[in-house]
């Protein structure tokens, strides 16, 4: 009987919307309704776009709380459609945002819970896109979109399996769309992808050309199909057609089909619809249209929506009687993109991304690339402290999440991450009470995290000694250090690579010693701390010196510093008034004009190569609406200048320089609300460039948009480069954009461009690459010049729907936000500058994290630590090292090199895994897809083909053996490793 009940068991899944059988066939899902060949057939996709906060935090949409805000409930969503379903089998839902099933599924009975999973089993529930939230694109790092994406991923599999596996990913919300995020998508196995918003040119242009459908082809350097991703655009945004809105929150007329009561229209909605399906499939290839129905937060009372949707269909399809050629049908978008499989045509082949957005000739979607500055950092700061959050929790052990310091997690971190990559989040396009919600969740992740790094830190070091957190460092504020004349520094490197880093430390003693674990004394220097620091940090500390040292940690481990204070050591650094001609280390020398006090000039001395360059700041003055060519002002989403000359802040800058052997610097003084220190420190081979901006002054009545720009002598013909999320490079070009021809309307914001992580202009000879510490927009608008936008004050709301001006002030900072950041300046020749910006990148991304101990931190047993046996090799970067259950880790290896962008990294590169760690046994390895939610060898995907195919697919070989892994190129592993946790 055994032999029996198995297979049975196994076979039950396979009655879902998710037939995978027979095995080694591409299918889809079984439980859509038939179409009808030599009909033109219209998929109605019943749908609700629940944002993860935005006018309202993500917990006030959940409950329907503030409603005097907007009319929003999603539990009620929920609770009604379910209902809804339940009357009629016909009847389909898609659902997207797991943040709120989440939510929803916890408080349901079990009755319910079964009754939800036979909807989801029987296809007519369907989870589309299925992350935590729908992440912007613009505004997002790769790292925290896979995190995001597995967390609601893995919650969908563990509640439903493989039934509640989405087959296709729905951006239909996001103001743009990043190349590396479709890359991601088909890589996490969905089978296609649709969106709503997109320049209003490409559009017009596609419908014409009916090729708003098509295939996209998301990498340089992955081999196709790895990363080719279908991808559709949606005919009314996400909205249902005009006239058909029958949610509670719309005024069209419902079906009124008692024709003995008044005002029966069914011929004229049946007219209307027909009318709309005809002219809606002039401008898509396939007998097959989809219609979106639903909007924001619909479907709260959801009877309205299905009643009139099963008069539609069936009043619709009763013409075929009478030769009608239209067939509406209940869908899904996996139903949809089916039946675009089926047919089995060429698609366009598309190979940039979608930036930027515009939706008139001068509104364009740029200015949310910089929008809430602070919060971008801050959302990049938690995804570096939430990765050593995680690998701690693994390295060491149970008793991390349960130990000396109390009970502790990552999960609370995870969540407030998941819920920040949302398209009103990171993207700086919520409230002001909604962005205060999710910096509120992200420090109270991190407090979670904080006891989970002490007690891993006491379990790896062997002291239970109290750790303190300073993580206010940026602006020089750490109450132990400020007043302690001996204590101890434990410096944690998340990479898997050995790092140097600079440690600054408020310290109010003039000389001090600082030993390394092994108790050599290393090189350290006091200095002054700046006026501008002082005035930053406020009443928050009372340092009047910095300790400076470069710290050197083991690659995914730490080690240790101690500090003392001497009493009679040298005196600290004194500045000087005067501009020096120049500032240099043994890598790069930077030269200033001693006349303006501005950079000058930039060397790379090992290269030996030479760029003219200077560098200041500027501020566009930012429409308030009152111009003859447009009423669109700028604001959280949209960046409209008045002019494109933009005002410079000061021509000239008072300086204070500081040079000693450890690191030099030149403060520089531009205004009362813009400084910056030019930064060497002793062994970087890249300049900083620490910028402190606002608060930006609004007396004048004139909104601001500052940016800092960066003039050099590099020939670069209009081109310039931006990442992509974090990862591959784009080429953009001025005035320009690949698939169609342009006519610019906005001079400087058509030129705008998310910048992650990077951005760089090249000639042949020379390549000046900026790396920056959050997402920024930025451009080139003149030859040799790159511009980003640095901080953005407005006094008007952009009539996008946020519905509030971007002004952004705080008790601390009544008078408007002082934001702080820096920016890596690295000169290379080009064929060897991803040598150097990719591990600049990953460093700026996962900074190390510094624990601090009161008095003598020797006593502890352990003071050094690596959690690998060795570092990884240059090319290879260990993106996810986590907790997955008991006995298991999530672990992710990523090839950080593209093809053909470095002679020595762009090889594929092969890692033992059982050889990796250096205290934990792994017992077993399964590969995954990237989102964790499907075991590699079962992932199968639809196949499409591109219209011209330049690229032959070549066959990739396989890994040398079980234990050892093989790197592309920019490719990324996803293992679960069962390991023997001791
Ligand atoms: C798809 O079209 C190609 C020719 O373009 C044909 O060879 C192939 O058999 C078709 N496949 C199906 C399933 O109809
Ligand atoms: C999905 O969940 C099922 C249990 O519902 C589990 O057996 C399976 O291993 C999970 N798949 C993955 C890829 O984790
Ligand atoms: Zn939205």
């Amino acid at each position: 009987m055994a032999a029996v009940s198995l297979p049975l068991a196994a076979l039950l899944p396979l009655l879902c919307g998710v037939l995978g059988f027979p095995l080694g066939q591409e299918t889809g899902p079984t439980s859509c309704h038939a179409t009808k060949p030599n009909l033109l057939n219209v998929h109605l996709v019943p749908h609700t776009h629940d944002d993860v906060g935005w006018l309202k935090t993500v917990d006030q949409y959940y409950y329907g709380d503030r409603n005097d805000i907007q009319h929003a409930g999603v539990q009620y969503i929920l609770d009604s459609v379910v209902d809804q379903l339940l009357k009629n089998p016909d009847r389909r839902f898609i659902y997207v945002e797991t943040a709120f099933f989440y939510r929803w599924w916890k408080r349901q009975s079990a009755d319910v819970r079964r009754t939800v999973r036979r909807l989801v089993d029987e296809g007519r529930l369907e989870f589309v896109n299925g992350g935590w939230c729908m992440s912007d694109e613009a505004t997002t790092h790769y790292s925290a979109v896979i995190d995001q994406m597995t967390m609601g991923l893995r919650f969908l599999n563990d509640t439903f399996g493989p039934c509640g596996r989405p087959r296709v990913a729905w951006h239909i919300d996001p103001f743009g769309h990043a190349r590396e995020h479709a890359s991601m998508f088909a890589q996490m196995g969905y089978d296609g992808f649709f969106f709503g918003r997109l320049d209003y040119q490409d559009r017009s242009r596609r419908r014409i050309a009916r090729e708003q459908e098509l295939l996209w082809r998301a990498s340089d350097s992955l081999t196709p199909p790895m990363a080719d991703l279908f991808t559709g655009i949606l005919p009314n945004g996400y909205n249902p057609p005009e006239g058909f809105c029958w949610d509670q929150s719309c005024d069209d007329p419902p079906i009124r089909d008692d024709p003995d009561l008044e005002d029966y229209n069914v011929d004229d909605v049946v007219k209307r619809f027909l009318a709309i399906a005809n002219t809606q499939a002039k401008v898509y290839k396939t007998n097959h249209i989809i219609m979106t129905m639903g909007s924001d937060f619909q479907y709260e009372n959801a009877n309205l929506w299905y009643k009139n949707l099963d008069k539609l269909i069936r009043y619709v399809n009763g013409r075929q009687a009478n030769g009608s050629r239209v067939h509406a049908l209940y869908s899904t978008p996996s139903c949809y993109l089916q039946e675009l499989h089926r047919a089995n045509l060429t698609w366009a082949l598309k190979t940039d991304d979608f930036f930027p957005y515009a939706d008139d000739a001068h509104d364009l979607w740029t200015g949310y690339f910089t929008s809430r500055p602070a919060l971008k950092r801050y959302e990049r700061i938690s995804n570096g402290n939430l990765q050593t959050c995680n690998q701690l929790e693994v390295l060491g052990g149970p008793i991390s999440r349960n130990g000396p310091f109390g009970k502790g997690d990552s999960q609370t971190m995870k969540k407030a991450m998941a819920v920040a990559q949302h398209h009103d989040a990171v993207s700086g396009t919520e409230k002001q009470h909604v962005a205060d919600d999710y910096a509120r969740r992200l420090a109270g992740g991190w407090l979670r995290c904080q006891v989970l790094v002490s007690n891993s830190l006491a379990a790896l070091s062997g002291s239970t000694a109290e750790r303190i957190y300073c993580d206010k460092l940026n602006v020089s504020v750490c109450p132990l250090t400020e007043s302690s004349s001996k204590f101890s520094v434990n410096v944690y490197n998340p990479l898997a690579r050995p790092v140097s880093w600079p440690v600054r430390l408020p310290v109010n003693g003039t000389s001090y010693k600082v030993s390394d674990a092994e108790g050599r004394s290393v090189d350290c220097q006091v200095v002054p701390l700046s006026a501008a620091t002082r005035a930053v940090r406020r009443n928050r500390g009372f340092a009047v010196n910095e300790l400076v040292f470069q710290a050197r940690a083991p690659p995914l481990g730490f080690t240790t510093y101690s500090v003392s204070l001497l009493r009679d050591g040298p005196p600290a650094a004194s500045t000087r008034r005067r501009t020096p001609t120049a500032i240099q280390n043994k890598f790069l020398r930077v030269t200033f004009d001693p006349d303006t006090g501005l950079l000058s000039g930039l060397s790379n001395l090992e290269t030996k190569q030479t760029i003219k360059l200077t560098q200041n700041f500027y501020w566009y003055n930012a429409s308030d609406g009152n111009n003859s060519k447009s009423d669109q002002p700028s604001g959280a989403y949209i960046f409209r200048p008045n002019s494109s000359t933009p005002f410079v802040i000061s021509r000239t800058a008072k300086t204070e320089t500081v040079q000693t052997s450890v690191l030099q610097e030149v403060r520089q003084w531009f205004s009362p609300w813009v400084s910056q220190v030019v930064r060497l420190h002793g062994d970087s081979r890249a300049l900083e460039l620490e910028w402190t901006v606002g608060p930006l002054p609004i007396d004048d009545d004139l909104g601001k948009e500052v940016i800092t720009r960066l003039d050099s002598s590099i020939q670069t013909a209009e081109y310039f480069y931006t990442d992509s999320n974090g990862r591959e490079i784009l080429q953009r070009k001025k005035d320009f954009r690949p698939t169609w021809i342009l006519r610019q309307s906005e001079p400087v914001a058509g030129n705008y461009y998310p910048i992650n992580s990077r951005a760089f202009i090249k000639d042949e000879v020379d390549q000046l690459t900026v790396v920056t510490d959050r997402s920024q927009g930025g451009s080139s608008i003149q030859n040799g010049s790159l511009e980003i936008m640095l901080h953005r004050r407005l006094l008007y709301d952009d009539v996008r729907g946020v519905a509030e001006p971007l002004n952004e002030t705080s008790a601390l900072f009544p008078e408007g936000l002082v934001v702080r950041g820096r920016l890596l300046l690295s000169l290379d020749r080009p064929p060897t500058a991803a040598d150097a910006h990719r591990p600049l990148a990953q460093q700026a991304v996962l900074q190390p994290t510094l624990t601090f101990t009161d008095g003598d931190g020797r006593w502890s047993p352990c003071l050094q630590f690596s959690g690998l046996q060795a570092a990884l090799p240059p090319a290879v970067h260990l993106l996810t090292l986590t907790q997955w259950d008991e006995d298991s880790v999530l672990l992710r290896l990523e090839h950080q090199f593209q093809s053909r962008e470095s002679k020595e990294n762009s090889r594929p590169v092969t890692v033992n895994l059982q050889k990796l760690f250096s205290t934990l046994e792994i017992l077993g390895a399964s590969e995954l897809n990237l989102s964790a939610n499907q075991w590699k060898d079962e992932m199968k995907r639809f196949h499409w083909t591109p219209q011209t195919d330049e690229k032959p697919l070549l066959k990739r070989s396989g890994d040398p053996s079980s234990w050892e892994v093989t790197l592309r190129p920019m490719e990324i592993r996803t293992f679960l490793l069962r390991v023997d946790l001791r």
